[in-house]
C-alpha cells in the first residue's frame, strides 16, 4: 500500500463540494471588491523566496533541482510570486491595481490539526496606493470575507511595525538583541520575552512597561509611550484614522489595536494586521497582512505595496467547528429504467434533462426498482422517474418525490418545467 505523503490530504467529493463553495464565496467578495485574479506557477526559482529572508527560510521550503540543475522551490507563499508576475507583466497597467489568487502552497511544516504541508491561501495584493483609506478597505476586505462566508467568532488584531521599531529605540536595544526578541513577540511568549529583557540589562519597570504596550489595545497608551519619535507618531496618527475608517465608513467596530503583531514574514513595513478564530485553539491563525516592500528588491520600479492571505483550510476548520450549515449536493433526479427495453428512453430523456441544466443520474447496474430507489436516496435525489413497460406503452413516465413518497404520472416534455419549480 502507498501511503499519502505527510502533512498532505486527498478530498473526497463531499470535502471537495465544501470547497468549491467556500471558494466561490470568498472569490464572489474579491471580485466585488473590483479585485482580478492571476494564477502564477505552483514552483518557482528558490532564489525568489531567499532573496528577502535569506537562507534560513531553506528550513521552512520544499526546494529542489530540476533535470537541468535549476534550484526551485514549491511557493511557500504567494506574495513573492504575484510581485515577481507584476514586474514581468503588469508595471504599466493602471493604478490601483487590485489582484487575487487562490492557490496551494508548500510549507516544510510540522503537521498538526489546522496546519499542513499543503495548503490553500485566498490573497490579494494590492499595487499603488498607500492612502488610509486604501488600507482601510484592504483590511475591510480581509473581514468581510470572513464574515461574509458565515464565521461567527474572529477578532481583527492591527498594528504597525514602525511602532514597535520606535519601541525598540526607546530602549536603546541593538539589533542583534531585537533580532533574538521578535519571535517571541511574535509567538506571544511573553514570560521568554521578559526574561530575555532582563537578560540584556532592562530594568524590570521598563520589562513590563514594554511587554505591556505590545499588549494593550488602548492606542491613545501606546501614543504616550512612543511620543518624541516622529515616525511612530505619523504612523500612530494614520492608525488612527485607519481605526476610524473601519469603524465609519466599513462598519467594524471590533477591530484591536495589538502593537505585538510583528508577522514571521521579512518584508512587511508598517501596517500588519491578523484575523484569528478562537475557536481553533491552538492554529487560530486565519488571516495575515500589511504592507510590505519586496517590488524595488525585485527590479522593479518603487510603488506601494499591501495585501493579506487567508488561510483556506483553517477557514473551513473554523466554520466546520462553528457547526456551519454547508450546502450538500443533491440530484434533481435519478432515472430508473425497470427494464432493459427501457434504457434508450432513460438515456433521451437524461440527455434532454441535463441538457437544460439539471443534474440528473441514472441507474448503470441494471438493479431492480427497490435497490434503485434506495441508491437515489444515497445520493440524495429529489425525485426519481421511472420507466417500465406500463410507462413505454403510454408515452409517459412515473415521477416519485423521493421526500414524501407521492407518485404523479406525466409526459417526457412535462418533466423539465416540474423538476425546476419544485427545485426551489
Ligand atoms: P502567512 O501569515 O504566512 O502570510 O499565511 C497566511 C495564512 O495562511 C495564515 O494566517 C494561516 O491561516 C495560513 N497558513 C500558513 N501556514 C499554514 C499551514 N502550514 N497550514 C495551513 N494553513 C497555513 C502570508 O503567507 C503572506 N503572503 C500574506 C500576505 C499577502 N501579506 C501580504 N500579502
Amino acid at each position: 500500500m502507498f501511503q499519502i505523503p505527510r502533512g498532505t490530504r486527498d478530498f473526497i467529493p463531499e470535502e471537495m463540494y465544501k470547497r468549491r463553495y467556500l471558494q466561490q464565496r470568498i472569490e464572489e467578495v474579491f471580485r466585488r471588491y473590483g479585485y482580478g485574479e492571476v494564477q502564477t506557477p505552483t514552483f518557482e526559482t528558490l532564489e525568489l523566496f531567499t532573496a528577502k529572508s535569506g537562507e534560513s527560510i531553506l528550513g521552512e521550503i520544499y526546494n529542489f533541482k530540476d533535470k537541468g540543475d535549476r534550484e526551485l522551490a514549491l511557493r511557500p507563499e504567494l506574495t513573492a510570486p504575484v510581485i515577481r508576475c507584476y514586474i514581468d507583466r503588469l508595471q504599466m497597467a493602471p493604478k490601483p491595481l487590485k489582484l487575487f489568487y487562490f492557490g496551494n502552497c508548500f510549507r516544510y511544516d510540522r503537521p498538526q490539526k489546522g496546519r499542513y504541508r499543503e495548503f490553500w491561501q485566498a490573497g490579494c495584493e494590492l499595487l499603488g496606493t498607500d492612502t488610509p483609506e486604501a488600507h482601510a478597505e484592504l483590511v475591510a476586505l480581509a473581514y468581510t470575507i470572513l464574515k461574509n462566508i458565515g464565521l461567527q467568532n474572529i477578532i481583527l488584531h492591527i498594528g504597525n511595525l514602525y511602532v514597535i521599531h520606535a519601541m525598540f529605540a526607546k530602549l536603546r536595544i541593538t539589533d542583534t538583541d531585537k533580532k533574538d526578541l521578535l519571535p517571541f513577540i511574535d509567538k506571544s511568549q511573553f514570560e521568554d520575552l521578559f526574561s530575555a529583557l532582563r537578560a540584556i540589562g532592562l530594568s524590570q519597570t521598563d520589562t513590563e512597561q514594554f511587554i505591556d504596550i505590545l499588549q494593550t489595545p488602548d492606542l491613545e497608551k501606546v501614543a504616550a509611550y512612543v511620543k518624541g519619535n516622529e515616525k511612530a507618531e505619523a504612523e500612530i496618527v494614520r492608525l488612527r484614522l485607519i481605526l476610524t475608517l473601519l469603524k465609519d465608513s466599513f462598519g467594524i467596530t471590533d477591530a484591536r489595536v495589538k502593537i505585538g503583531i510583528v508577522r514571521g514574514l521579512d518584508y512587511y513595513k508598517g501596517l500588519v494586521f491578523e484575523i484569528e478564530a478562537p475557536v481553533l485553539g491552538a492554529e487560530k491563525q486565519l488571516c495575515g497582512g500589511g504592507d510590505y516592500e519586496l517590488v524595488n528588491l525585485f527590479g522593479g520600479t518603487p510603488v506601494p505595496q499591501a495585501g493579506f492571505a487567508i488561510g483556506f483550510d483553517r477557514a473551513l476548520l473554523a466554520l466546520e467547528t462553528e457547526q456551519f450549515t454547508f450546502p450538500t449536493p443533491a440530484l434533481d433526479a435519478f432515472i430508473v429504467p425497470v427494464n432493459e427495453t427501457a434504457l434508450p428512453t432513460a438515456f433521451t430523456i437524461a440527455r434532454d434533462l441535463r441538457s437544460q441544466g439539471l443534474t440528473i443520474d441514472l441507474d448503470l447496474l441494471r438493479r431492480g426498482i427497490g435497490k434503485s430507489l434506495k441508491y437515489a436516496s444515497t445520493q440524495q435525489a429529489r425525485y426519481a422517474i421511472i420507466i417500465g413497460p406500463k410507462e413505454l406503452e403510454t408515452g409517459t413516465v412515473t415521477l416519485r418525490n423521493m421526500q414524501d413518497g407521492t407518485q404523479t404520472t406525466c409526459t417526457p416534455n412535462e418533466l423539465s418545467a416540474q423538476l425546476l419549480t419544485s427545485r426551489s
